[in-house]
C-alpha cells in the first residue's frame, strides 16, 4: 500500500517521482530539438556545454541522448562527482572506462589518452559526460582541454560534454579557461518551461501513471507552474504536495486552494 493519494486518485504509482525510465521522459519539440542538437555535435565529434538552473532538466535530456545515440560508434562515460581534484578526477575517467588506475597523474592521463586513441581507431567515439561540471576543480578545468588534443591538435578524438548550472558559462569565459572554452563549439542552454509546457508536462506524468482525466484546473496549473519558476524538480515536489492536500480534503480535483496552502505552509516554514 502506498501513500493515501494515490488510490485516492487512481494512480498506479507516484507520478512525480525521479525514477523514470529513459524511454518515458517527456519530450516536447523544445528538448527534442535540444537532443538533437546534441546528438549533431556528438556526430561532428565536437565538444558542448549545457548550462541550466537547479532541476530544469539538464541531467534527463542527458539521458534521453544516451537512450537515443546509435550504440554502434558511440561509447559513453557519465561522471557526476565534479568534486574531485585532478589527479582523483582522471582515476575516476579511467574506472568509467575499465581502465586499472595507475599510481602517478602522468601514468593516468597517459592511460586515459591511449585508451581514447585506441577507441578512435576502432572507429568508436569517446564521448565524456561531466555533469554537474561547475563544480570542477580549478585544475582540472585547465587541464581538460589537453584531451582534446590528439596529433598536434588536427583530430578530435573525444567529445566533452560538460553540463552544469549557469555559473559554469561564467567560469569558461574567464580568460584562465580560455583554451577549453574556444574548443567546447556549442554552447547550449535549457531555459524554465513555459506555462503550456508546465501543464502538458503535469498531464503526461500523470497518464503514465494511469491517469487520463484531467486532476488539476487550469488555475491551479498557473499556480503551480508560477511557484516552480518552470522547474520539472519543483514543479514534481509541489504537484505530490498539492495532490496529498486534495486527497486529504476528499476532492476529486486539484485546484487553487490546495496550491495555495501548500506554497502558503512553506513560505511560513521559511519565516521561522
Ligand atoms: N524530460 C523529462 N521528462 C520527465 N521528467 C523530467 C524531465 N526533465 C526533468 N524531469 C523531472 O525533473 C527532475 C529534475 O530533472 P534533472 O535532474 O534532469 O534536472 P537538472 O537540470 O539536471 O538539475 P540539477 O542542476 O539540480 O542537476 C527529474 O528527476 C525528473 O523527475
Ligand atoms: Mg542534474
Amino acid at each position: 500500500m502506498g501513500p493515501a493519494y494515490l488510490s485516492h486518485f487512481a494512480l498506479r504509482e507516484p507520478p512525480f517521482t525521479k525514477e523514470i525510465s529513459d524511454s518515458d521522459l517527456w519530450m516536447p519539440p523544445s528538448k527534442e530539438a535540444l537532443c538533437e542538437e546534441l546528438g549533431e555535435a556528438l556526430e561532428e565529434r565536437a565538444s558542448v556545454v549545457l548550462t541550466g538552473e537547479p532541476g530544469v532538466g539538464k541531467t534527463c535530456v542527458l539521458r534521453a541522448l544516451r537512450h537515443r545515440l546509435p550504440h554502434a560508434g558511440y561509447r559513453l562515460t557519465y561522471c557526476h562527482n565534479a568534486t574531485l581534484g585532478r589527479r582523483d578526477f582522471y582515476r575516476q575517467i579511467c574506472l568509467a572506462l575499465g581502465l586499472t588506475p595507475s599510481a602517478t597523474a602522468a601514468a593516468v592521463f597517459y592511460a586515459v589518452s591511449t585508451h581514447v586513441e585506441e577507441l578512435g581507431r576502432e572507429r568508436m567515439h569517446p564521448v565524456f559526460l561531466l555533469d554537474e561540471a561547475h563544480l570542477l576543480h580549478q585544475d582540472t578545468l585547465e587541464h581538460l582541454h589537453i584531451l582534446l588534443n590528439y596529433e598536434w591538435d588536427r583530430r578530435a578524438l573525444l567529445s566533452l560534454v560538460l553540463v552544469g548550472l549557469p555559473e559554469l558559462e561564467d567560469r569558461l569565459a574567464m580568460r584562465r579557461n580560455r583554451s577549453l572554452y574556444s574548443r567546447l563549439h556549442r554552447r547550449l542552454r535549457i531555459g524554465a518551461l513555459t506555462p503550456e509546457d508546465t501543464a502538458e508536462y503535469v498531464r503526461t506524468r500523470l497518464r503514465f501513471v494511469g491517469c487520463e482525466r484531467e486532476a488539476f484546473t487550469a488555475d491551479a496549473l498557473a499556480m503551480l507552474h508560477e511557484a516552480a519558476n518552470g522547474a520539472h524538480r519543483e514543479i514534481d515536489r509541489l504537484a505530490t504536495a498539492a495532490l496529498r492536500i486534495a486527497a486529504r480534503r476528499k476532492k476529486k480535483l486539484v485546484e487553487r486552494d490546495a496550491l495555495a496552502h501548500v506554497i502558503d505552509v512553506e513560505a511560513r516554514m521559511r519565516e521561522d
